[in-house]
């Protein structure tokens, strides 16, 4: 495992992307990435239509390398739908699912022609007024909450009985009033559900998504007509975080769901999907050099340039969002010594600044790299600017077809003046 990375490090360093100057980067391994979309265009047959969700990597190379590489774009905010445009996904490829949409932007996804999921009843008012005497390309529908309960991380569950997403579908007089919005919309074509991210089996997000096509159903023999006709399944498979090998994997999720909801393999819907962390987590990792190591009250501690501002979950939520760590010598070569316990902190001002805890790994030394696994989304693409803190540099690089490695600039460092400016 630690050969690919040996590679990438001793070349990072021999490049001078990594050094005393350049304490923190980011790589992504883009011949992995390509495997991993491989694998899921292979895993669904061909009227799947791939949305990567934005919020993942919102950088503008992820974007382009996913369009590049088959998929449209899910987006939920103003910010990200600029991104996936300039990246070049064409509006019928988009999907917008913001929750607190205003009515200045449903008007403008509407005049796009983007997909639009419509979070509430109150939401739909206004997509109706905003209907008459319109004609848009959007494929428009309700975001559903199957209300099939937790994954066993809560702020990441999104059909809970009371969660803030979608229309709980069992709530008292819903059902009816999403049949009559239907029977009375005839531009209402799509139906939406995202079950959760993260810490969600894959039976609970089977369940949700039988949920929403027995609702499909009902909807489609109410009318008497195949009104609708996409399937928007949302994203959420699982990322494991404790080793290299991808688990559960996308064909995996695609043989339960051939069991569970047959429908959506029958050909009669077009489904989408709305993948995010799955797609990227394990292509990406953060190198830190390591400045200074410590003892206090017999606590190992080794201060690095990796903390919140890049970290932000794992700081914050240590139990639910662990990560591998690995520890290379000053020249990118894997440490093997002997484990001992150790924390590895950040450099923010504040003492749960932490980005691993008493864990077993070589004997850390200044001047040594630590490399943070798995954080190709939600990590390094997502910065927090918690002491003014500049953004790392992050490098695409290609592995595997040679020995030679090809590194691209995906984001320089961020100046402290452009750093400054998004502060204000
Ligand atoms: C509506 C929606 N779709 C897709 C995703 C992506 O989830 P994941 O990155 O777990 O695949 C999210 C994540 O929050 C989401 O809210």
């Amino acid at each position: 495992m630690s050969g690919k990375y040996e590679q990438i490090l001793q070349a990072a360093i021999r490049s001078g992307y990594l050094g005393e100057e350049c304490p923190l980067a980011a790589f992504v391994d883009t011949s992995r990435l390509e495997e991993t979309i491989a694998s899921l265009h292979r895993a669904f047959p061909k009227h799947f239509a791939h949305t990567f969700a934005a919020k993942a990597n919102t950088m503008s190379h992820a974007l382009e390398f996913v369009k590049e590489h088959g998929m449209g774009c899910e987006v939920a905010s103003p910010g990200e739908l600029e991104q996936a445009l300039r990246a070049g996904f064409a509006p019928g490829q988009i999907v917008y699912d913001e929750p607190a949409k205003t009515a200045g932007m449903l008007a403008r996804v509407l005049e796009l022609g983007t997909g639009l999921n419509i979070d509430n009843f109150q939401e739909f008012e206004r997509v109706q007024a905003l209907m008459v005497n319109r004609d848009s390309r959007s494929r428009i529908g309700f975001r559903i909450n199957p209300q099939v309960g937790a994954g066993n991380i809560s702020a990441m569950s999104t059909a809970t009985t009371t969660s803030k997403f979608g229309v709980a579908l069992e709530d008292e007089g819903n059902r009816i009033a999403i049949l009559t919005a239907y029977r009375d919309n005839t531009w209402l074509t799509a139906l939406h559900s995202h079950v959760g991210s993260q810490g969600c089996s894959l039976d609970l997000m089977t369940a949700g998504i039988r949920k929403v096509v027995d609702l499909a159903e009902e909807i489609n023999s109410g009318v008497g007509r195949q009104q609708v006709e996409v399937i928007d399944i949302g994203g959420g498979l699982p990322v494991n975080f404790d080793s290299e090998e991808m688990r559960p994997t996308f064909a995996e999720f695609a043989a339960k769901l051939q069991d569970a909801v047959p429908e959506l393999f029958s050909g009669r819907y077009t489904v989408k999907t709305e993948f995010g962390r799955s797609v990227f987590a394990k292509s990406g990792f953060i190198a830190s050099r390591i400045e200074y190591t410590k003892r206090s009250g017999g606590r190992r501690i080794a201060i690095s340039h990796a903390g919140a501002q890049i970290a932000t979950r794992t700081v914050f939520m240590p139990d639910h969002w662990k990560l591998r760590v690995s520890v290379f010598d000053s020249s990118g070569r894997a440490k093997n010594g002997a484990a001992v316990e150790q924390d590895i902190a950040g450099p923010l001002c504040f003492a749960g600044d932490l980005v691993a805890t008493a864990r077993k790994l070589p004997e850390i030394e200044p001047g040594d790299y630590v490399v943070l696994h798995d954080t190709g989304a939600y990590y390094f693409s997502n910065p927090f600017y918690y002491n003014a803190l500049c953004a790392p540099a992050v490098y695409a690089v290609t592995t595997g077809r040679s020995t030679h490695l090809d590194f691209s600039v995906w984001r320089r460092k961020q100046s402290v003046d452009d750093m400054l400016a998004v502060i204000g």
